[in-house]
C-alpha cells in the first residue's frame, strides 16, 4: 500500500515536472536543428573533396543571421574562421519543410567565393529582406575574427532581386564611412513613400556610429561619435550559456524601426550591446545628410530594460510591437511601443535554457510569423561545443501567439479598463518568467490610454483611432515627470 503510494507520487511529481516543462516550452515551435551546418555541394565528390582540402571545416560554421521570405529562409555564416563554404545561404522550405536541411548557397556558389570583391559576398551577418522583393546584405569583407582578421575586400552594400535572384546593387562605403575599428554587424531597412525611397541603416559596434545609405541617391554619410553609440562601461561583463566573458567594447548593435508616424518619418530604436538601454532618433535626422555634425539633441534615450538585459536583436511590428533578444535570459521579449519603454511594459514571449540559448536573430515576416535562430555563440568563441548535441536551431510562431498573455498583449485588451490591474497578474505571467509587477495608479487607465502621452524622456506616443503611432517631442517637464516615476519604480522593486 505504501509502496504504491510512493510510486503513484513520484509518478504524479514525474508528471507535473512534465507538465511544468510543457508549459515553459514554448510558444515557439522547432523548425530546423543542427548539431554542425551542412552544405549542399553539386554533388557528393565535391564535398568530399572540400572535407578532405579543408575548404570544407563542418566545426567552423556558427550561422548568425536569418531571414524569411516567401518559401526560402536564408542564413548567413560568416568566415570567422577556415573552411566555410558559403557566407549567404538559404534553406528551400517547400523541399525540406522541417529537419537538417543542407545550407544552399545564394544566388549560387560564385558568388559566395571569399575575396572575389566586384562579384561575391566573402562574410555576411544580419541580413533584410524588404517589402518590395529584395534582400539586402552588406559584405562585411572580411575573414577572420578579431586579432585574426583579414580584409580582402571593402564594406560593400549587396541588394539581389528576390524575384530574379540577380543582384540590382553594389554600393561600397566610402573611407569616410568607417574608421580602423570598424565592425558592422547590423543593419535596418527604411521603406518610405514607395520602393525607390529607400534607406539602409548600419550600426558600427566597435567604430561607434551608424552608416546610412540611401537608394535613391546612391550615396552614403555617417553619424559619428555620439555618445549614446557607445558602451556603458557598467554593463561589459556577461554570463551565457555557462561562459563568462566581457564585451566591454561593444557599443550600437540593435536596431529597430517603428511604423511611419503622422511626420511621414519612422522612429529608429537602437541599443549598444555593453547596456541596457535603448535610445531613439527619427529617421528625419539620419536621412538628412546635413544633420549628421548637427543633431546631438535630436537623438533620445530611453529608461533601462533593468537587469540582465542586454540585447543584440530587435525588430519592430507594422503596429509598433517591439521584439527583442534578451541574450543572458535564454529569451525573447517583448514591448508595445505605445507604453512607456519601462521594465514594468517589458514582457517576455519566450524563454528556453536549453534552445534558446543566445537567440542571436529575431525577425517577423509578411505574415507576421516571427523567426528567432540560437546558436550558443559564446560556447562557439570562448569554449567549445559539444557536436554530439544540438547546437543551432531556428524556431517559429505568429506574433499574436507570442505576445499572448503577455504585458505587450494590448490589442485583445482593446485599451480596457483591467489592463493593469494589480490582480491580472499572475496570469499574464508565463510561468518561466521572472515577471515585473507593472506599476498601479500611473494613470494608464483604459479612458486615459486613449490619449496622447508624453514618456520616455521626451519621445511620446500617440494612441488614435488607427492604432499607435510614434513622433518625436520634447518637454523638459515630462522628461523630469518621467524621470521621478522611474525612481519610484526603482525605490518599491
Ligand atoms: C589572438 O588573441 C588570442 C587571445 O587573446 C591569443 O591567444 C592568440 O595567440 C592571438 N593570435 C594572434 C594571431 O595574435
Ligand atoms: C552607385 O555608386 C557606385 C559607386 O560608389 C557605382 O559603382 C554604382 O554603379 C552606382 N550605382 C547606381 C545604380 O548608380
Amino acid at each position: 500500500m505504501l509502496a504504491n503510494l510512493r510510486l503513484t507520487l513520484r509518478n504524479l511529481a514525474t508528471l507535473l515536472c512534465l507538465i511544468a516543462h510543457a508549459q515553459a516550452t514554448y510558444k515557439l515551435q522547432e523548425r530546423y536543428s543542427w548539431t554542425e551546418l551542412d552544405f549542399a555541394f553539386p554533388n557528393p565528390g565535391l564535398k568530399r573533396q572540400a572535407l578532405a582540402s579543408g575548404d570544407y571545416i563542418p566545426q567552423n560554421a556558427l550561422p548568425v543571421g536569418m531571414e524569411h521570405w516567401g518559401n526560402r529562409l536564408f542564413v548567413t555564416v560568416p568566415r570567422w574562421r577556415d573552411g566555410i563554404p558559403a557566407t549567404l545561404t538559404y534553406i528551400n522550405m517547400d523541399h525540406t519543410p522541417a529537419g537538417s536541411p543542407e545550407l544552399i548557397p545564394y544566388p549560387d556558389w560564385h558568388s559566395n567565393t571569399a575575396g572575389d570583391c566586384a562579384n561575391s559576398i566573402t562574410t555576411a551577418y544580419r541580413i533584410k529582406a524588404d517589402e518590395c522583393g529584395r534582400l539586402w546584405v552588406l559584405d562585411a569583407g572580411t575573414l577572420g575574427l578579431l586579432n585574426t582578421t583579414t580584409y580582402p575586400c571593402p564594406y560593400a552594400v549587396n541588394v539581389f532581386d528576390l524575384r530574379t535572384n540577380k543582384r540590382v546593387r553594389r554600393y561600397e562605403l566610402r573611407p569616410d564611412d568607417i574608421n580602423a575599428n570598424t565592425f558592422i554587424v547590423n543593419i535596418a531597412v527604411d521603406i518610405g513613400k514607395s520602393c525607390n525611397d529607400a534607406f539602409a541603416y548600419f550600426t558600427d559596434e566597435l567604430g561607434y556610429g551608424m552608416i546610412v545609405y540611401s537608394w535613391e541617391q546612391n550615396k552614403s554619410w555617417r553619424f559619428s561619435g555620439h555618445s549614446f553609440f557607445f558602451p556603458d562601461p557598467l554593463r561589459g561583463d556577461f554570463n551565457i550559456g555557462g561562459v563568462n566573458y566581457q564585451w566591454s567594447n561593444e557599443g550600437v548593435f540593435g536596431m529597430s524601426l517603428s511604423p511611419i508616424r503622422s511626420d511621414g518619418y519612422r522612429t529608429m530604436f537602437f541599443s549598444p550591446l555593453a547596456s541596457h538601454r535603448q535610445f531613439a532618433v527619427s529617421t528625419r535626422i539620419l536621412r538628412d545628410k546635413s544633420r549628421v555634425e548637427n543633431s546631438f539633441h535630436d537623438f533620445v534615450a530611453l529608461d533601462e530594460r533593468g537587469p540582465n538585459s542586454h540585447t543584440t536583436a530587435h525588430v519592430m511590428s507594422d503596429d509598433g510591437i517591439e521584439l527583442f533578444n534578451l541574450i543572458d535570459q535564454n529569451a525573447v521579449g517583448c514591448w508595445h511601443s505605445s507604453m512607456p519603454y519601462q521594465p514594468q511594459f517589458h514582457g517576455v514571449v519566450d524563454r528556453d535554457d536549453v534552445g534558446l540559448i543566445f537567440p542571436v536573430d529575431v525577425k517577423i515576416d509578411e505574415n507576421r510569423d516571427v523567426w528567432v535562430l540560437s546558436d550558443r555563440m559564446p560556447i562557439f568563441l570562448f569554449s567549445k561545443l559539444d557536436y554530439n548535441d544540438v547546437n543551432f536551431r531556428i524556431y517559429t510562431a505568429p506574433l499574436s501567439t507570442l505576445i499572448d498573455n503577455t504585458v505587450c498583449d494590448i490589442r485583445n485588451n482593446a485599451y480596457g479598463p483591467s489592463l493593469f490591474r494589480q490582480a491580472d497578474v499572475p496570469n499574464v505571467a508565463p510561468s518561466s518568467r521572472n515577471y515585473l509587477t507593472p506599476v498601479v495608479g500611473t494613470g494608464y487607465s483604459g479612458t486615459d490610454l486613449a490619449k496622447a502621452y508624453v514618456f520616455n524622456n521626451g519621445m511620446s506616443y500617440e494612441i488614435g483611432s488607427g492604432g499607435p503611432h510614434l513622433f518625436p517631442r520634447y518637454s523638459e517637464n515630462l522628461k523630469n515627470t518621467v524621470t521621478t516615476r522611474n525612481s519610484d519604480w526603482w525605490a518599491r522593486h
